[in-house]
Formats: structure tokens, sequence, C-alpha cells
């Protein structure tokens, strides 16, 4: 590829602002990109977007086909830390983003090009992402973010588009602003800027409504072994193909829709729609196996860890060292997460029914109500004796000090 300073390598989406971006880089940069679409699930005609990018004029067009990495080095992990941003948004977006930085950085060191443009606005987090997520993996390449800087209305990327021979697709684009992968897929902008409205069906991609979802509940067990899903039903599976399985079944039933107001990094309450049935439900499935393997102080701490990595995760840290010692921590605790959990969806729910493991630290001698109890009586009256001793200590001083 030669002069470096002459090619962008630009995070392609097919949409109407990247495709802008190709001729605006080359007219008023005199850069030539190599547009680059990530497929990371969920994905479709991305051979098509290849050919519109090079007709655009993009001196080269890749699709990379990164679902195997995004389950293995990113949803995994998030896995096990169950992460949930604001306990609802299991990080769909925010979980690509340095997949992406990760394919557009090895593509640049490939092609000897030293900037990577991505088409991200102001207002969202997905810039902080792409920003960070670059600058950690080679702070010597240049970013540039395009539609922050040309301040161009819809209108206006329209006209530039129509002025520069641009195909805009003849249907009338939705209203919505859309992101999807393996994950789920994000939804915002449109009538949802109401948050008093009710989200209308379309905005739903493939969800069913719970309303309309079957009236016959339906189980599914899924496997275990050291914190990652292997099998459904029974039936092993690559893990890409088994979030894509529980993914379908949930949504049929209607389960993982989310509607949340969201605190965005940049300091923007959003509202924002999700449809995430196989993330929730193997988040749920995973902390529900969690429960009966993990003893009681290491699942608190684990608790709080969680909520640090969502938040590191969401602000775009993934590449940070503080996320590297947190998924450290994860990993040590995932070793025991082993055997399966039996899941129950029901018209718009999913919950544990059932669960099981050979690492089990449910000992049915001590949590019998009925015979065959080994629990200690006495032991507890002790323990209450002493547990309590500095309350009891203090509620008598108080008394002293009241002239009771
Ligand atoms: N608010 C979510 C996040 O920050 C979703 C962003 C989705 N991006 C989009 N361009 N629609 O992770």
């Amino acid at each position: 590829m030669g002069d470096g300073g002459k090619h962008v390598v630009l995070a392609y989406s097919g949409g109407l602002d990247t495709s802008v971006m190709i001729s605006w880089l080359k007219e008023k940069h005199g850069l030539d990109s190599i547009a680059v679409l990530v497929d990371a699930g969920r994905a479709s005609g991305l051979e098509e977007l290849r050919m519109k990018a090079l007709s655009i004029g993009a001196v080269e067009a890749i699709v990379v086909d990164a679902k195997e990495d995004f389950a293995h080095d990113f949803l995994l992990p998030s896995l096990a830390a169950n992460a949930l941003y604001e306990e609802k948004y299991p990080l769909v977006s925010a979980l690509s983003r340095p997949l992406i930085c990760k394919v557009l950085v090895d593509i640049a060191h490939k092609s000897g090009a030293n900037t990577i443009a991505h088409g991200c606005t102001g207002k969202g987090n997905d810039q902080v992402r792409f920003d960070l997520g670059i600058r950690a993996l080679d702070p010597g390449l240049k970013i540039m973010a395009p539609a922050r800087e040309w301040g161009m209305t819809r209108a206006d990327a329209l006209e530039y588009a129509a002025a520069h021979g641009i195909p805009v697709p003849l249907k009338k684009e939705s209203p919505y602003s859309i992101d999807e992968n393996l994950w789920g897929r994000a939804v915002e902008c449109g009538p949802l800027e109401d948050p008093w409205a009710e989200p209308p069906e379309d905005v739903f991609g493939f969800t069913a409504a719970p309303e309309a979802a079957p009236a016959e509940p339906e189980y599914v067990e899924v496997d275990f072994a050291g914190g990652e899903p292997v099998a459904l039903d029974g039936e092993e599976m690559p893990t890409v193909d088994l979030i894509g399985k529980i993914d379908a079944r949930g949504a049929a039933h209607g389960f993982g829709r989310i509607d949340m107001i969201e605190n965005r990094l940049v300091g923007i309450k959003s509202r924002e729609v999700y449809e995430a049935p196989g993330a929730l439900a193997l988040i749920k499935a995973h902390s529900g196996l969690e429960d009966l393997v993990l003893p009681r102080e290491l699942s608190h701490l684990k608790r709080g860890l969680e909520q640090k990595f969502s938040n590191v995760a969401y602000d775009g840290g993934w590449f940070d060292p503080l996320m590297e010692a947190i998924r450290a921590f994860m990993e040590v605790t995932q070793e025991s997460v082993t055997g399966t959990i039996r899941l129950k969806f029901y018209r718009g729910s999913c919950t544990v029914a059932g669960r099981r493991s050979p690492n089990s630290l449910y000992d049915l001698s001590l949590a019998t109500y009925g015979s065959g109890d080994s629990f200690s009586h006495d032991a507890a009256r002790g323990f209450c004796e002493l547990f309590g001793l500095p309350l009891e200590t203090w509620a008598k001083k108080q008394m002293v000090d009241a002239g009771r």
C-alpha cells in the first residue's frame, strides 16, 4: 500500500455517513480510504456494502468475519462477569467497539496506513470507545472522526451524497439508529426520544411481543464448564452457535426486551431500547449457577467487581490494565462454575427453574428443615451470642446514658 500518509482505514458501516466519508476524506484531506466492514454477528448484505464502498471510491474494501473472536475474547469474559451496565444493559455496542478497534489497527499495520477514521458523532459513547481503543492499541496512529467535525445535518449529508454520486437507499430510512451484533440489538432516536412514549412495535427487530408469545412455556438446559456455556439441552456446540440458538429461543417467547433511561459517559441521559434475549438468558443461567458454587464472601466481592467491569467496558476501557486485573479475578472465580441450569421461557420472562453442579456447595443435610439435619443448633446459639455482642454492648450503653 506504500505511502501510509495517504491512506486511512475507515470503520465503514455502509450507512449514509460513512459512505459520504469516503468522498469527503478524499476531497478535503486527499486521503484514500480502506473501508472495513466488521461482522460481529447479525449482519447481512455485507458483500453489497463492500461493493458500494468501492463504487464510492474506496481503494480497498474488506469484510472481516470477527464473530469467533467476538464470542471468545469479549462475550465470554463479559458473561463471566455477568456484565450489565446500570444493572440492565448487556453492553452490546460497548463490547463490539474494542473488537472493531483491534481489526482496524491490525489492518492499519498491515497496510502501512497511519490514520484510522470512524463514523461516530460527538454525542455518544461509541466515539470514546473508538478513540480510547485505538490509542491503547497504537498511540502512534492518527484518529479522525469526520462526523464530529463536519457539522453536516442529515439533509446536508443527503445533498452531499447526491452531488457526489453516492448511492442512497431508496426506501424511506428508518427513524431509528440501530447497532446490532451477536450479543443483541441497540435502538435509539425517533419516537423513542420521548421517554413517556411506549416503544412502538416497529422498534423491535427479532423478539416476539410478550403478548403474542406462545401460551406454553419452554425449558432450555444450559451446560457450563469453567464458566463457559458449552451445550444446550445436552447438545455441545461452538460458542457462536450456542449464543445464536438460545437467542432465537428466548426471542420467540418475547424475552429480552429492555427499555431504559441510560446515563451516557458524555453526560447525556438517553432513552435506549435493546433486544438481547441470548445475552440476558445466558447471564441469568450463569449467575444462577454461580449462586450454587461460589462461597458467600467471594460471591459478594464478585458482585462489586462485576459492576466495575461493566462500567469500565461501557466507558471504553477494554484495553485498560484495570480491566486486565478485573478479568484475572473473574477468571479465578470461574474454575468451579461447572454444571447445568434449566431455564424457563414464558411470555417475556426467563427464570432459573433448576440448577445442579458437581461443585455445588448446597448441602441438604445443612439446609433441610426435615429429618437428617446435621446443622449444629448449639453452635448457632453461641454464634448469635458473640456476633451480637458489639450491638448488645452498644445498646446497654445507650440505656445507661439515657438514665433508664
Ligand atoms: N447506548 C448504547 C451504548 O452506548 C448503544 C449505542 C448504540 N450505537 C448506535 N450507534 N446506535 O452502548
